[in-house]
């Protein structure tokens, strides 16, 4: 059987370098398009058999660069996102939902069979937050310039290769007293990558008539239970103090002044609203790809690398 071409825009990321593997393996061909093959495309053609993945250097935002990989495709899929903005062009606006919008229309005019947008959880409550008002933009964009698309909304994506548990893992190792915002009570539902890779790879290669997917791991967690797994894991004792909100926004502000900040006044705003399943679309689990995988089971496989003396140490040597 001749296998699917996936056009992936995205793919280098946590939830792409773990998609390319399973697609491969399944016989999809992949193309991945990313600004920057000479960094990232090493890693990324280890994860497929030769034959199986075509690494282009492009930029995303041209249509005429773009264009001859979309006629090709059979499948679309828009891992694009970012946290904050950096920049007049690496905008919420540009990326969430400006980029969605021109991929939309060039799938339609291509015929191609399917779009997967990946966006958010909870991004319809948060309507003071500039990222769930561009991640809503975007999702309004796909659904009305192309209908054969599908949205998919993760809660937070985890594993050994994210940006959240391992970051948390490194601050939590690092600092003697670690800030609660908001108590510690906004809840999450995290889902492990490779369950959400498996709703991605289900939605692909079975027929589904949801539009919209809430992708949830198999438990509730607040932020305060989170970072709790998190420390028991790395065999440490930390203070967490409660941050008044005005505190909040005032270490928000200077993180904000950093490269790469910790957390965003936006991030702060959005930190407010519980990331937990709406009941108002259709899940994983109701389409029959249900997570499988326990974050404080997951975690354990691989935070030893955060442990006094590593792997082979017990937890309080
Ligand atoms: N991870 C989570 O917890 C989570 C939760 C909810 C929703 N999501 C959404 O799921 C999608 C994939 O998540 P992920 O964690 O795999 O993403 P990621 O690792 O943060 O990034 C995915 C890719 O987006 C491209 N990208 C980043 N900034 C860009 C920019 N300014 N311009 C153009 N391309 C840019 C990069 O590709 P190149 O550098 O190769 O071009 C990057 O590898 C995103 O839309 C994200 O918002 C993720």
């Amino acid at each position: 059987m001749k296998g699917k071409n996936c056009l992936i825009f995205g793919g280098t990321g946590q939830i792409g370098r773990n998609l390319i593997r399973k697609l491969a393996k399944s016989n999809y061909k992949v193309t991945v398009i990313t600004r920057n093959a000479h960094t990232k495309g090493n890693f990324i053609k280890t994860q497929a058999n030769a034959g199986y993945i075509d690494i282009i250097e492009a930029n995303p935002f041209d249509e005429n660069e773009i264009r001859p990989f979309i006629e090709k495709a059979d499948i679309c899929i828009n891992l694009i996102g970012i946290l904050f903005e950096k920049g007049k062009k690496n905008t919420f606006n540009n990326i969430h939902a400006n980029f969605p919008m021109m991929l939309a229309k060039l799938c339609h005019y291509n015929k191609i069979q399917q779009l997967i947008h990946v966006s958010a959880l909870g991004i319809d409550k948060a309507t003071d937050s500039q990222y769930a008002i561009s991640k809503l933009n975007g999702e309004k964009n796909v659904l009305k310039y192309f209908n054969k698309s599908l949205i998919l909304r993760p809660s937070i994506v985890y594993s050994v290769d994210d940006n959240f548990s391992t970051t948390f893992m490194t601050l939590l190792n690092r600092l003697p007293i670690f800030p609660l915002y908001y108590n510690g009570n906004t809840k999450f539902t995290p889902i492990h990558c490779s369950d959400m890779t498996d709703v991605i790879y289900n939605v692909i290669s079975k027929n589904t008539n949801s539009k919209i997917i809430e992708c949830v791991g198999p438990e509730i967690l607040s932020f305060k239970q989170i970072l709790t797994i998190l420390l028991g894991s790395i065999g440490k004792k930390r203070f967490f103090l409660p941050f008044p909100l005005f505190v909040a926004k005032i270490t928000a502000k200077i993180f904000e002044l950093m490269p790469n900040p910790l957390l965003t006044t936006d991030q702060l705003t959005l930190l407010k609203y519980d990331n937990i399943a709406s009941k108002n679309y259709a899940t994983n689990s109701s389409i029959g790809v249900p997570a499988k995988k326990h974050f404080r089971l997951e975690v354990e496989k691989y935070s030893y690398m955060w442990r006094d003396g590593g792997q082979f140490a017990k937890k309080n040597d």
